[in-house]
């Protein structure tokens, strides 16, 4: 037995701590990366309304969801149904949650590693003087190639593993409190020179002009799968982070402020992207490369765009490394508690077959391009399975839980801090996750699948 097993249960420290390690979860590449893409493969305006609408209505009860029960069982997420649901399979959630946890992993590292390699391209002051079309054949040249998107997905891992094995308060807490906001900054500062760029007007008319006919069942399912994603819900994340909340902090409050500051920074990234991919003749589809090759073209017309290109992708990769750390938590949590591995060994066994699922993702785009599964690479595959699928199925079951067999009782309890706080909104949330969000996101499912014609 390690050490830590006689030690009381490990958790944050501060107020602070507590938001700051919740919302670097949810703040990463989901928002800067994922989001426009996926934002402008939908269509813009409409997609981004839907969106916003599903991190209100079902986003933020879920989220409140996943903290009560982590705080109440204080077990990670397979164990926290097991402990509150005992000789039922609810614990069959948590298992959804660590089987997404591992494929999630696997291709966001992939991209986290592009995020180091072009932090080496600013400093080595690589598109200076380039236009549109080098900069897009500088991206393709890197991530099509074999080694170097390797080397920088296993750098990547390592880091995410070390940080994990020293724990909670030393290693998560502490890397995420300081960067964030000037994370934050920067993003403003993209966002002012992308908007006063000719032609930026088309890009907010693009995300801001809502167009309802090319709204598809497709792109509903990838709005419920991106909200979820971003949030970083269901699949235990914020249950293993809820455990390690301080019986005396507000969970209201802190789901609040994270699904805000999230949907700011997403927001941020939209405004930032969008007027520049016009401006520079993008195409707004271009899928999982655009804003690596948005990016460095905005940079480019920036006074002092040689720093900001450095200093962003450097937060780049440190957003999308407390992201990352919160996904092999929720693996580790689990080995550790219910398989009784030290916390080293369960980080690093995790860490490796992850990795070894990573390099499929990363070669999906080079050698193993034309290795297809239903149509997709794996990169495509385990992406659409984890973000749309698992997560959203996730979150059914944990709403299904709270609302119907957790039940109104026990939950206000645990929202309100044993009777001390008032929880005014407590039968709005209730509302949602009794009826709102079950209905709502069954029907994006079999709507989006095409199971179900409207
Ligand atoms: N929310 C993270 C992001 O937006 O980058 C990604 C993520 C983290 C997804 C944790 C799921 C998760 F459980």
């Amino acid at each position: 037995m390690s050490n830590s097993d006689f030690t009381p249960r490990e958790s944050f420290s501060s107020k602070f701590g507590v938001v700051a390690a919740a919302a670097g979860s949810a703040v990463g590449l989901g928002n800067i990366w994922r989001f426009p893409y996926v934002v402008g493969e939908n269509g813009g305006g409409a997609f981004l309304l839907v969106y916003l609408f599903f991190i209100v209505a079902i986003g933020m009860p879920v989220m409140l969801s996943e903290f009560v029960i982590g705080r109440k069982a204080q077990r990670n997420a397979i164990g926290s149904f097991k402990k509150l649901a005992p000789k039922t399979l609810w614990y069959f959630v948590g298992v959804i949650g660590v089987a997404a946890a591992f494929l999630i992993l696997a291709f966001y590292s992939t991209i986290a590693g592009w995020t180091l390699e072009y932090i080496v391209k600013a400093i080595s002051d690589s598109f200076a003087g380039k236009d549109m079309d080098e900069i897009a054949a500088l991206f393709d040249t890197f991530h099509t190639g074999t080694f170097w998107p390797l080397f920088w997905q296993i750098i990547f891992m390592s880091v995410t593993l070390v940080i994990v094995i020293a724990g909670v308060k030393n290693g998560i807490e502490k890397y995420t409190k300081i960067l964030m906001p000037v994370l934050v900054v920067i993003i403003i500062i993209l966002c002012i020179r992308s908007v006063t760029l000719p032609g930026a007007s088309e890009g907010l008319s693009f995300i801001f002009r809502p167009d309802f006919s090319g709204l598809t069942a497709g792109s509903i399912l990838s709005a419920l799968g991106q909200a979820f994603f971003s949030l970083s819900l269901g699949m235990g994340t914020l249950i293993t982070y809820g455990s390690y909340i301080s019986k005396k902090e507000k969970l209201g409050t802190t789901v609040v402020q994270v699904t805000a500051a999230d949907t700011i920074i997403a927001m941020l990234a939209g405004v930032a992207i969008f007027p520049a991919v016009f401006a520079f003749g993008i195409a707004p589809e271009a899928g999982p490369g655009l804003v690596f090759i948005t990016l460095p073209n905005i940079f480019q017309e920036i006074a002092g765009g040689y720093l900001f290109a450095l200093i962003f992708f450097i937060l780049l990769a440190i957003a999308a490394l407390t992201s990352s750390i919160s996904i092999l938590e929720v693996v580790v949590a689990y080995l550790k508690e219910e398989l009784y591995m030290t916390r080293k060994a369960a980080a690093l066994f995790a860490a490796i077959v992850i990795t070894i699922m990573g390099v499929l993702c990363t070669l999906s785009s080079g050698v193993m391009e034309d290795v297809k599964i239903f149509d997709s690479t794996f990169f495509e595959l385990m992406e659409f399975t984890a973000s749309d699928i698992l997560l959203p199925l996730g979150g059914l079951l944990i709403v299904l839980f709270i609302g119907w067999y957790l039940g109104s009782k026990k939950t206000r309890r645990e929202v309100s801090n044993e009777g001390s706080l008032r929880a005014r909104h407590f039968p709005v949330f209730m509302f949602l996750v009794r009826f709102v969000a079950p209905f709502a996101i069954a029907l994006v499912f079999l709507y989006g699948l095409g199971w179900l014609q409207i």
